[in-house]
């Protein structure tokens, strides 16, 4: 064949790239819309959304009125309605506060698509740590203090952040969460999935007719500081013989989680599905955080059952196990924690079969 003149080579390398870049963008325009109409479909709530969104009275309408404190007090204000989208929006938001990961979705890649993609591991669920799918109440119905209640954060929005010290608003608290705790890559400031959590928050805010602008004792944690306790120091020792004595049974003996069929009954607290190093769940950032999420809401039902100081040994002893590195920490602290979760749980379990042959039976995850 007789080879092209240099001049329509050129232009068929041109044509070539703009062919390929029409290409992805058809494939961008297609995606886009099948999420603009999977939006208006109907949503299927799991089972935990659809009890809470009925009995705090979720529907489309001129006017809100919440059942909630209406059975609590008597009385309960007039609120703006909903429509049907933001009804679908509230509905979206609780699905992924109550199962991120869309476990419980028939179809999690359609159901969760907006979710799933900014988060790494199998474990995460926002509820994990926002309980209650985000607003935990005790046996008795009073909210759960410390228990990082959305519904209480969302009334605080616009809040100054005590770590970064700048005005946070509620979209950019959620972003930091997905980095912080979720160990994921940040969604977009405008991406639907921020926009559905908070259409969800605020509703939960009216459905518990808190008042704009309030402190809550549920929102954030209630923080265990090193001079609550006796100010003898965190015990790594008492620590782990408290976790296998009062959490292992859920957790695993260290802490990598259990996991039945493919669902997440009691999600990790170390290794390659946890929270990482440089959230503020981690005892090693921030000392006082851990510690306070344990003492307020675990074990479940046994809440407040530890004191300050097994909190604090128990939190310490979590954050030496090993887990991902934060975002800022770089490749080599990166390739370090890698490496300590691949031989860590190996070592440990055949240190202990070694050193209690009778029990090694017992030595899971
Ligand atoms: C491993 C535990 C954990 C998980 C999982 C988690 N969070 Fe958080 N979240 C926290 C902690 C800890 C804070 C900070 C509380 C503080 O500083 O008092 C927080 C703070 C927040 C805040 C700000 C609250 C406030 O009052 O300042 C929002 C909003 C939030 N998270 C949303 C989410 C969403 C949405 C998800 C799921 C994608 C999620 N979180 C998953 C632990 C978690
Ligand atoms: C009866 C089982 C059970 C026991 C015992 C238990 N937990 Fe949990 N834990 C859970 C469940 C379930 C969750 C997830 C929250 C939810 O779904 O309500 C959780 C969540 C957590 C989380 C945050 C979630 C995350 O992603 O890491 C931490 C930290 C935690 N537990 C620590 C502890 C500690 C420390 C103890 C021991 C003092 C303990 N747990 C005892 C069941 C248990």
């Amino acid at each position: 064949m007789k080879p092209l003149a240099p001049g329509w080579k050129k232009a068929a390398r041109l044509a070539l790239l703009v062919g390929v870049l029409l290409g992805l963008y058809a494939v961008a325009v297609a995606r886009h819309d099948e999420r603009a109409r999977i939006r208006q479909q109907p949503v299927r709530l799991t089972p935990g959304c659809a009890e809470k969104l009925s009995r705090y009275g979720l529907e489309a309408g001129r006017h809100y009125v919440s059942p909630y404190a209406l059975a609590r007090t008597g009385q309960a204000g007039v609120r703006q309605g909903y429509s049907d989208e933001d009804v679908r929006a509230i509905q979206r938001g609780c699905n992924i506060i109550d199962d991120l990961q869309g476990q419980q979705a028939a179809d999690p890649a359609r159901e969760r698509w907006n979710a799933a993609r900014f988060v790494r591991g199998t474990h995460t669920s926002c509820d994990h740590c926002h309980q209650g799918i985000g607003d935990k109440q005790t046996a008795a119905g009073e909210p759960q203090s410390g228990s990082l209640s959305l519904a209480a954060s969302w009334v605080m929005a616009d809040m100054y952040d005590q770590f970064t010290g700048i005005l946070l608003p509620y979209e950019l608290r959620q972003m930091q969460c997905y980095i912080n705790s979720s160990n994921g890559y940040k969604p977009n400031v405008a991406d639907d999935l921020i926009r559905d959590v908070t259409a969800y928050s605020r509703f939960l805010a009216a459905a518990l007719d808190l008042r704009f602008g309030n402190r809550y004792a549920e929102q954030g944690i209630d923080e265990v500081t090193a001079s609550s306790t006796l100010k003898r120091g965190d015990d790594y020792v008492r620590g782990a013989a408290l976790f296998q004595e009062k959490c292992a049974r859920c957790h695993g003996p260290q802490g990598l989680g259990t996991v039945v069929d493919g669902r997440v009954l009691f999600p990790a607290v170390a290794g390659p599905n946890a929270f990482n190093l440089q959230s503020r769940n981690n005892f090693s950032f921030v000392s006082t955080i851990l510690p306070g999420f344990i003492c307020r809401n675990m074990p479940p039902g046994e809440e407040g059952t530890l004191s300050s100081q097994d909190c604090r040994d128990i939190g310490f002893y979590i954050s030496n196990l090993p887990r991902p590195a934060g975002d800022k920490q770089g490749p080599l602290a990166a390739l370090w924690q890698q490496l300590m979760m691949r031989v860590m749980p190996t070592l440990v379990r055949s240190v202990e079969a070694w050193q209690r042959p009778q029990e090694s039976g017992r030595a899971g995850t």
